[in-house]
């Protein structure tokens, strides 16, 4: 039902063909913001660390192959079903004699930058791929600058190629002007070895991993403020090498919980996926529309919560609104519920999401394009969009724009639409999901 178009395997051009319904369970991979940070964090530690779980994805060996650069031995994540990293201290990254180079991936570019600052004498280049050295870094650097970091690189140090010189730091309390966990990370890792104690203040609470596993790696680290707001770190703590056990990602979950609740007859059962309260706004939205969803088997594995999720087809969904208090906690969900949002009985408003145009794509402006090619009704705002639910999607030609998830929610939308769809550069999916189209065509067996 769904084939690559050999001579057109430059733009990985695939056709999904309608129909069918998803039957089944399955596991998804590990969760990328965790996998980036069991990387790096059991790089600056004393000792083994162990994975199990880890993503084998094109983002996190971005972030695997930058730290073996800097003279980390770490097992090979492609083959390995558990990961080892001989990590080499706090202070014990090599300067790298090549760029390193962080891919499509922000959270390994942003976090590098956080992990590389305090080391002093030492010089770094970080380089991205056309997507991440448009994307702005001023956020991260912003704040470091206050702590005593050098980083220079094209308008005024906004987009990468990044040079950074390591410099002795400070501490400082910063206000971060954006809700992001991977600014809030830079800092926190910047803050390990600086001088002096950091307070970090966030204006909405983003993901909270790095606060949890830095905690474990024994960093000394508090919490507080209104939900979690307040992030303080004191420097001369070891961190010493942990078990870590990576959870399904919810992010790559939510393809399956919208597609399970949009495709007719469809039923799956999604196991072992993370489910950590900062990460979990689908699921007030998917209540919001009235989705057949249950969770099951709640469980702590390893300092996260982890539970299975079952689904079940629902074709009285209601629209559903979102904004800037919801928007943290379900940033990379949005690209899949502006595709369920095209199957509510109404009118469907999402706002105070302006960060989603310096994703990996403008993703209101991608989603939007596509989403118009397939005859929905969706208006793009400067910071959302409004969506009416239409009778049904028709197939057409349609494009990634080289975006992970916008070509796994176009895959999922193909699949209830009239008519079939090609898209192109369908290949992006491996950024987060390389197994996605397999268990695309294994569900729909
Ligand atoms: C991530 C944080 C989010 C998210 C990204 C992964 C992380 O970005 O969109 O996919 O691992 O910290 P922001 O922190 O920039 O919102």
């Amino acid at each position: 039902m769904i084939k690559l178009i050999p001579k057109q395997q430059k733009l990985s051009l695939r056709e999904v063909k309608p129909g069918g319904k998803l039957i089944g369970k399955l596991k998804v991979p590990g969760d990328k913001s965790i996998s980036h940070r069991a990387l790096l964090f059991g790089s600056i530690a004393e000792g083994e660390t162990i994975i199990k779980g880890l993503l084998p994805a094109e983002d996190p060996i971005s972030t695997a192959n930058c730290l073996r650069a800097m003279g980390v031995k770490i097992s090979s994540i492609e083959s390995d079903k558990v990961v080892s990293i001989q990590g080499v201290g706090l202070d014990g990254l090599k300067e790298p004699s090549e760029v390193l180079n962080c891919g499509n991936s922000g959270t390994t570019m942003r976090l590098l930058l956080g992990l590389l600052v305090g080391r002093k004498g030492r010089h770094f280049v970080l380089n991205g791929d056309k997507s991440l050295n448009k994307r702005p870094m001023q956020r991260v650097r912003q704040p470091l600058k206050l702590m005593g970091a050098e980083i220079n690189g094209r308008s005024d140090g906004d987009l990468a190629p990044l040079s950074i010189v390591g410099r002795n730091l400070h501490g400082a309390v910063i206000g971060t002007p954006v809700a992001s966990a991977q600014v809030k990370s830079a800092i926190l890792l910047a803050a390990l070895t600086a001088e002096g104690s950091t307070k970090v203040i966030e204006p909405t609470s983003s993901r909270d991993h790095s606060e949890r596993m830095l905690k474990a790696f024994g960093a000394n680290l508090e919490v507080s403020g209104e939900r979690g707001r307040h992030i303080s770190v004191w420097p001369g703590s070891k961190l010493l090498g942990q078990s870590i056990v990576v959870p399904g990602d919810i992010s790559s979950a939510a393809f399956w919980l919208i597609a399970g609740t949009i495709i007719p007859n469809s039923e799956l059962t999604i196991e072992n996926v993370g489910l950590n309260p900062t990460r979990t706004g689908i699921l007030k939205v998917m209540e919001q529309m009235e989705a057949n969803i249950e969770l099951i088997n709640i469980r702590d594995v390893a300092g996260e919560p982890v539970g299975d999720i079952k689904v079940i087809h629902n074709d009285q969904l209601k629209p559903f609104k979102i904004d800037s208090s919801l928007v943290p906690s379900l940033v990379d969900e949005i690209p899949i519920l502006s595709v369920a949002a095209c199957f509510c009985d109404g009118t469907t408003k999402i706002t105070g999401a302006s960060e989603l145009r310096v994703k990996e794509t403008d993703r209101l402006k991608v989603m939007t394009r596509q989403l118009l090619r397939m005859g929905a009704n969706i208006e793009e705002h400067p910071d959302g969009l409004t969506i009416h639910g239409v009778d049904h999607l028709k197939g057409n030609h349609l494009d990634s724009e080289t975006d992970h998830r916008v070509a796994m929610s176009l895959a999922i939308a193909s699949i209830v639409a009239k008519g079939t769809s090609t898209i192109e550069r369908s290949n992006a999916a491996a950024v987060s999901y390389p197994e996605f189209w397999n268990d695309l065509e294994r569900l729909r067996g």
